[in-house]
């Protein structure tokens, strides 16, 4: 337990240190790498790069220090964080590392600012978080490790099929090396692919959504091929798992991981809506429910560019023939020639209220939705706008989390 006299110092600093807190963490890593080249086989350098993950990083600490009274409170953030932690395979030795290069950069911004005092709180209260944390984790590798087909680390897949699903995205039919089964997962939860790229100096992690139900022999992933775009480099890893990997390949595989998930015991309506690649839980999603609930009425909203990068198109379309409760939806933002002719989507250019008013039959309802940030935050405020309670809103951010309020 903190002091009395450690919270009040945590509380008075939380202000200063949110104002630098992104050149905190961005000194942070900085001295942690130098230290600890090894560190860089696990964290994601397109993230580093785009200063996404300073960020999270550092919402995360403070977030945690202004409830250091009440953890427990933040626990829904803390299991969101830890599921990404045991994916990745993060350890309880790796916290004193980020710890001590923690203070070390505060020390190192605020100068003579930062006494010993507030050092020395913080330090507790570091101890305090990063115990949260470790207990946390350690369920979830024993529970990773129990389950049935489950395991723990990393885990050999060969590519047993590699199929185009569009002009971008490419899905991966992956089974295990040793013959074994595979651990189930709740639909909308993904996986950690760990990748050694010839001539690159560390491994490459990345995190992708299951893109089929749990009931299958195999995991399935569905990758988008990131090109260069605008001021962002294009994609390593993504390139090289479309351009490289070929069937028989194979992938090494941490256990399935993940809070976004589908509420199966919810009866209600569900309306899935997806951006781009954001499909991909959306489908593991809607094909689950075309099995073990037939019943339940489905609403599955897509947008996308145009008919040449709109993947999955024949397997949700296929589903909705058979499933009478399936109704599905397409957008597209500026449809080819072709989708023109072939007629085959719902609305042209972007999703907005008139059309959602028009196409869900109510807000009483579960909302799930995922696809680019810019994209989600519409969603949501259109969501907001339609009557649909907070409760009721579900959403997953690709990459390190973030407010969609703020994006
Ligand atoms: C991701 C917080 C300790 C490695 C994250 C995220 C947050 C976070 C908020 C983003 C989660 C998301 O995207 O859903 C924290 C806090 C820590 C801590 C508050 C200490 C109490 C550690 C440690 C390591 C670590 C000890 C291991 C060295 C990572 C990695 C990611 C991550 C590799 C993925 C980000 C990426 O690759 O870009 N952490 N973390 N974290 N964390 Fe931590």
């Amino acid at each position: 337990m903190l002091s009395e006299k450690t919270i009040q110092v945590i509380k008075s600093t939380v202000p200063v240190l949110e104002i630098h807190g992104t050149a905190i963490t961005k000194r942070f890593y900085q001295m942690m790498f130098t230290a600890h080249p090894e560190l860089l086989n696990i964290f994601n350098h397109a993230n580093q790069h785009q200063g996404r993950q300073q960020t999270a990083l550092a919402n995360a600490v403070y977030a945690a220090a202004v409830n250091i009274e009440k953890l427990e409170s933040i626990l829904p953030v803390v299991k969101q964080i830890a599921h990404k932690h045991r994916s990745l395979g993060v350890k309880p030795e790796h916290y004193p590392i980020v710890g001590e290069n923690l203070l070390a950069a505060i020390k190192d911004v605020l100068g003579d600012a930062a006494t010993d005092e507030i050092i020395q709180a913080w330090a507790e209260a570091y101890g305090v978080i990063a115990d949260a944390f470790i207990g946390v984790e350690a369920d979830m590798y024993a529970q990773a490790e129990q389950q049935t087909g489950g395991w723990s680390g990393d885990r050999a897949f060969r590519v047993a099929r590699k199929v185009q699903e569009s002009d971008v995205i490419t899905s991966f039919y992956l089974v295990p090396e040793d013959g074994g089964a595979v651990a189930s997962f709740e639909p909308g939860q993904y996986i950690s692919v760990k990748l050694e790229i010839p001539e690159e100096a560390n491994t490459h992690i990345r995190q992708y959504s299951l893109s089929d139900s749990p009931d299958k022999p195999y995991y399935r992933i569905s990758v988008k091929r990131e090109d260069v775009y605008q001021d962002k480099p294009a994609g390593k890893v993504s390139n090289y798992l479309h351009n490289e990997i070929k069937q028989g390949d194979t992938l090494m595989l941490s256990v399935p991981a993940g809070t976004f998930t589908l509420d199966q015991q919810d009866a209600r309506p569900v309306v899935l809506i997806s951006g781009g690649v954001g499909l991909t839980p959306m489908v593991s999603m809607l094909e689950t429910l075309a099995h073990t609930n037939p019943d339940r009425k489905v609403t599955f909203i897509h947008a996308a560019q145009n008919g040449n990068v709109h993947a999955l198109k024949q397997q949700v379309t296929d589903l909705a023939s058979r499933s009478p409760q399936v109704n599905v939806k397409w957008c597209y933002e500026r449809p080819t020639d072709a989708d023109r002719e072939l007629g085959q989507f719902d609305k042209e250019g972007y999703i907005d209220l008139p059309w959602l008013q028009q196409i869900i039959a109510t807000t009483d309802a579960s909302f799930y939705f995922c696809g680019p940030v810019k994209f989600m935050s519409t969603v949501n405020r259109l969501l907001k706008e339609l009557g649909v309670s907070d409760s009721d809103i579900h959403y997953e951010f690709f990459g390190p989390a973030g407010s969609l309020e703020q994006a």
